[in-house]
């Protein structure tokens, strides 16, 4: 597709964006183009290996804060942990000491602990879950009386494919994924009020995640930088749009939504054999809605 002249350039300028996760992959792509759009950035990254364990990495928050520097930006580096309290609240802490204020929160920190549902630990379901969905819903708790007081801000969580469809070997990371799709839209709707928009990315790119998996072919496509445009865009004051979901990744970006079908109204009893019998009717969406929220969904359930 070819592409379209923007009315007006996006930037961030006077603005303080927190990227997690940003000392490599996706988040670090983020980081540098706040960067260079104008933002101050908090880079965090706490320097784990891809499962959550410690690395022998010098830190990769210094090194992408160095690059920031290097090309005339600002930034600095935090290695608090995302899925703690207090490494939360030190996160948003280093904005608002260093810079003063705290206008958008990226929400991309991640591991990975991929196991057949038979073989996962408990231990596997925690650290996968506490990152990322405990994570973000910390890192946003510690930066919403800022945004609130401000009657400003913006917020971008990352989900999965893994999370909106399922995948085999993954059933902690799907759930921890999916879980950061119901937590970006109720945040959108209790943000509304206060000027903060939220919604939530499905990327693909190349990364140390996806390095193993994917074929060699298909990761020469798939650069960050394809994906950070649409993050950058709904960071910014020009996105009105929230409670929305992306997918995103090689040069492909498209809106992803929850349908519900016209359904089949029983009146008084129901029986599971009526349930078989109009299971077709039941399962069609051709004329499939999208509901604003839930109480939009079950008033028209129960009309
Ligand atoms: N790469 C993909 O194709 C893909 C697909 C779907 C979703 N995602 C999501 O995108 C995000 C970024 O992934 P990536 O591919 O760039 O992976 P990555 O491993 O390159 O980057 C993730 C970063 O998060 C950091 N991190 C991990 N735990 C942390 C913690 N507790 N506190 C602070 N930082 C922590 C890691 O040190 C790492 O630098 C993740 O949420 C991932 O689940 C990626």
């Amino acid at each position: 597709m070819s592409q379209q002249s923007s009315p007006s350039s996006i930037r961030f300028d006077g603005q303080v964006v927190v990227v997690t996760g940003a000392g490599r992959g996706l988040g670090r792509s983020h980081a540098l183009a706040f960067a260079e759009r104008g933002a101050r950035v908090v880079v965090n990254d706490l320097g784990g290996n891809l499962h959550g364990g410690q690395s022998d990495e010098a830190s990769p928050a210094e090194a992408v804060v160095a690059e920031i520097v290097a090309a005339g930006g600002d930034a600095i580096a935090s290695g608090a942990s995302v899925d703690t309290e207090e490494g939360a609240a030190a996160i948003i802490d280093t904005a608002i000491a260093t810079y003063g204020r705290v206008d958008v929160v990226i929400n991309n920190a991640g591991i990975l602990r991929d196991t057949s549902f038979a073989k996962l630990t408990t231990a596997d379901w925690d650290a996968v879950v506490s990152v990322h969905l405990r994570g973000s819903a910390l890192v946003t708790r510690a930066a919403w009386p800022h945004l609130r007081a401000q009657r400003y801000g913006r917020i971008v969580n990352t989900t999965s494919a893994a999370g909106l469809y399922g995948n085999f070997g993954q059933t902690n990371y799907g759930a921890a994924k999916m879980g950061l799709v119901g937590l970006t839209l109720s945040l959108a709707q209790e943000g509304a009020k206060y000027g903060i928009g939220c919604n939530v990315i499905a990327p693909v790119a190349r990364s140390r995640m996806t390095e193993t998996i994917l074929p060699p072919a298909v990761l020469e496509r798939l650069e960050p930088e394809l994906v950070t445009p649409l993050v950058a865009y709904l960071a910014s004051a020009s996105c009105e749009a929230s409670g929305q979901v992306f997918a995103v990744g090689g040069g492909y970006v498209s809106r992803v939504a929850v349908f519900e079908g016209r359904g089949v109204r029983f009146d008084g009893e129901i029986r599971p054999e009526d349930i078989e019998s109009q299971l077709g009717a039941i399962s069609d969406l051709s004329e499939g809605r999208e509901f604003s929220s839930a109480m939009a969904a079950i008033s028209e359930a129960l009309k």
